[in-house]
């Protein structure tokens, strides 16, 4: 198929418009643990079906351009390549092959190629600019971008129903998109860490809790903190594509941190270095825990104490937690997502 100029132009236009759209929606989905979620997951799924809609126009536009090999080809070849381990891992993911061997599951690898295709999608764009000619767009532009659209949410709803109709795992994601996991058997739960961390060998009877509130500094041992008997049943969703509901037992920090008058912000800090800073407002929501399901935590868990934070994602979700602090920063005062 050879594509007129105006049809390989819109085609271009549509993956500059879909593919930023993918990687914002994506962050939203991942970033999110309340049912705002479901929102961003819809317009997520939408949006990479628009994508692969796109893939045989793409390919029109592609092909002869590629027998020219123009400058930057290759590069051009290796977005294409990141593209489609993206959304083949996207699919994978949904209908429920959560792992992918090395250690990996679909949801990484999803996330991993997407982020790495951002910089040659940024370069490709530059460099193969399509002049938005027209201060308004043609009939056949909004025609085209009404179909795209229609068909993307069309797309969606069919992935759902083969999903629903053949009684596929994918049927029964969370609104956040991740599958079950676990539930009210910890040792069922994956062990996973953000990046880089791993799990650390801590020792109950030398483990400390620093505690820093406008009182100052206090340092509490372990079996202090393991009186705490509040429960609480809450959902760990983890932004590795699993989820699991769990009562977790353990110490509010409401209880630990006292009055917060003055304080803007709570760091929750962990023996690896690893920390997350939560508004005020979520103190009363927060526990320390200690067990799980009516056992002590496992390494993996997070022993001796993780924090609980029901509403939002695991990478909130703060393991071995050594230092707790009030302060007069502001919560948003760290990169949404952590960086180690
Ligand atoms: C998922 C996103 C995209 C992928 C995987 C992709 C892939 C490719 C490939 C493999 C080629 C042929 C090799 C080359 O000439 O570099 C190409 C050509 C081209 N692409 Fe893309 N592209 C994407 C998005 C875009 C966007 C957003 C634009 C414009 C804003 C664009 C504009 C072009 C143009 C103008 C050509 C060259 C056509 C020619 O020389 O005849 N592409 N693309
Ligand atoms: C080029 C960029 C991307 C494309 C084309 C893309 C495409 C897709 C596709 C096609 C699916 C399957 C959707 C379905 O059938 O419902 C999917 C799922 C998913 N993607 Fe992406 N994605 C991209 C980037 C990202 C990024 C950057 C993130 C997170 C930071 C992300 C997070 C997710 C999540 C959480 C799901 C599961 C949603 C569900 O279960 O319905 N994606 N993606």
């Amino acid at each position: 198929m050879r594509l007129e100029p105006a049809a390989a132009r819109r085609t271009n236009l549509g993956l500059l418009a879909l593919v930023p759209a993918a990687m914002a929606t994506g962050a939203a989905a991942y970033a999110i643990g309340t049912r705002w979620a479901t929102w961003a997951v819809v317009a997520h799924g939408a949006v990479g079906i628009g994508v692969v809609a796109l893939v045989p126009w793409k390919s029109a536009v592609a092909g002869p351009a590629l027998r020219r090999r123009r400058a930057g080809y290759a590069s051009s070849l290796g977005l294409a390549a990141l593209v489609v381990v993206g959304l083949v891992t996207g699919f994978l993911h949904v209908t429920g092959v959560r792992r992918l061997g090395f250690g990996l599951t679909s949801m990484q690898v999803h996330v991993g190629a997407s982020l790495l295709a951002l910089p040659l999608f940024v370069l490709h764009a530059v460099a193969r600019p399509v002049p938005v000619r027209r201060a308004d767009p043609g009939r056949r532009d909004l025609l085209g971008a009404a179909a795209l659209g229609a068909g993307a949410l069309l797309g969606w709803g069919a992935v759902e129903g083969v999903l629903r109709l053949g009684g596929l795992p994918g049927a029964r994601r969370r609104f956040t998109g991740s599958h079950e996991r676990g539930s009210g058997q910890p040792s069922a739960m994956p062990v996973t860490q953000w990046l880089d961390d791993d799990v650390p060998a801590l020792d109950a009877d030398t483990w400390r809790l620093a505690v820093t509130t406008a009182d100052g500094d206090r340092r509490l041992r372990y079996a202090d903190v393991a009186v705490g008997d509040d429960r609480r049943v809450a959902t760990i969703d983890c932004t590795g594509g699993w989820y699991a509901e769990q009562t977790w037992e353990g110490v509010p920090l409401a209880a630990l941190l006292g009055p917060t008058a003055g304080a803007r912000s709570v760091l929750v800090r962990s023996a690896t270095g690893y920390s997350r800073r939560f508004p005020v407002a979520d103190i009363p929501h927060l526990l320390l825990a200690t067990r799980v399901a009516g056992e002590p935590l496992s390494p993996g868990h997070g022993f001796p104490a993780r924090l609980v934070a029901p509403g939002r994602r695991g990478f909130w979700w703060v393991k071995w937690v050594t230092a707790v602090e009030l302060s007069d920063r502001p919560w948003w005062w760290q990169s949404p997502f952590p960086l180690t």
